[in-house]
């Protein structure tokens, strides 16, 4: 039996073995172990100085148990109680200092990486992040609103406004920050910097109801210059939709019209659509994803999210257009929407 037994042993140690190595697997998207910028990596940096050291202990008191346990176990014939031993003020000290000295060197780069994570460097631009159920809006300091992807120029500091307009979120970007709760009623501040360009994947880290798993969102950090015309770009975005194809017009007729109200809900700058229920979609068009981060930006996904979005994000309050509109007026609707870059 005993014998029988311990593959079995064994095997769940392997398991185990390999599920602590593959959760460190830096190939993930959201890995917080492949970190891309300053901040993940004072986070990522204490992580791995306190395991280094917690493993040290563990070694040691697990080697010590062990050694105790097999150097004074019972053995046939012997009755006898090991020698007690009661105070020794050498002893006491050496395990009073020695556990200080390493509370010391944990606490010293804790509150130093605390409050370095949390202080954004003077030169960094500010973007307000908002949390609702179940999407993310970022509003720039320009003054102009997007949805689910949150661009910045590489090798620069972001200050980030954490706020929520519903229940509590949380932002989490792992390879570059995070995280930190978006709380109504209050602003939390947070910075991120990506060293590389890059398109990084973030996600509410806070269960915040049915679509908590679908909420997600994404980094886009852009060269500079890259970044600059961007701004531009999007600026001129703010005077309306430009050079739409005949299909994309009949799509924003139906869009600002009575049978699907898209526009009670939606923004789209320049507009008569200037409602904050839903995400801002002045530029879905130039977006690499839809619904709140979870599909892909496409015209085949846009019409199959218009069409019913409760089949993708169960509880979202965006209703189901099937049936309302014929599957030609939906289409046009997302050939509107495609066109918004
Ligand atoms: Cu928002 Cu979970």
């Amino acid at each position: 039996m005993g014998i029988r037994r311990v593959p079995g042993r064994i095997g769940f140690a392997l398991l185990a073995l390999a599920g602590a190595l593959l959760t460190g697997c830096s190939t993930l998207p959201q890995s917080p172990l492949d970190v891309k910028g300053p901040v993940a990596e004072m986070q990522t940096g204490l992580l791995m100085y306190t395991l280094w050291i917690a493993l040290g202990i563990g070694i040691f008191v697990t080697v010590a148990l062990l050694f105790v346990v097999f150097r004074f176990r019972a053995r046939p014939g012997v009755t006898s109680v090991p020698k007690q031993v009661h105070g020794n003020h050498t002893l006491e000290v050496i395990w009073t200092v020695i556990p200080i000295l390493i509370l010391v060197s944990v606490a010293y780069p804790t509150v130093n990486a605390a409050f370095a994570t949390s202080t954004p460097p003077a030169d960094a631009f500010t973007v307000r992040a908002e949390g609702n159920q179940w999407w993310f809006g970022f509003n720039y300091p320009e003054g102009f609103t997007t949805a689910n992807e949150l661009r910045i120029p590489v090798g620069k500091p972001v200050r980030l406004e954490i706020v929520s307009r519903d229940v509590i979120h949380s932002f989490w970007v792992p390879k570059l920050a995070g995280k930190i709760d978006m709380i109504p009623n209050r602003t939390n501040v947070m910075w991120l910097q990506a060293d590389e360009p890059g398109l990084y994947m973030g996600q509410c880290a806070e269960f915040c109801g049915d679509s908590h798993a679908k909420m997600r969102f994404r980094v886009l950090a852009m060269e500079e210059k890259e970044y600059t015309a961007w701004v531009e770009q999007r600026l001129a975005m703010m005077d309306g939709p430009k050079n739409l194809s005949e299909k994309a017009v009949l799509g924003r007729e139906i869009f600002e019209g009575s049978k699907a109200n898209c526009w009670a809900c939606h923004t789209v700058d320049g507009t008569k659509a200037k409602a904050v229920v839903g995400p801002n979609l002045t530029d879905v068009g130039q977006r690499h994803s839809i619904a709140g981060g979870i599909m892909d930006n496409t015209i085949e996904n846009l019409q199959a999210w218009i069409a019913n979005p409760p089949a993708f994000k169960p509880g979202t309050t965006m209703p189901i257009h099937e049936g309302r509109l014929t599957p030609e007026e939906i289409k046009a609707v997302a050939e509107y929407l495609h066109s918004l870059k």
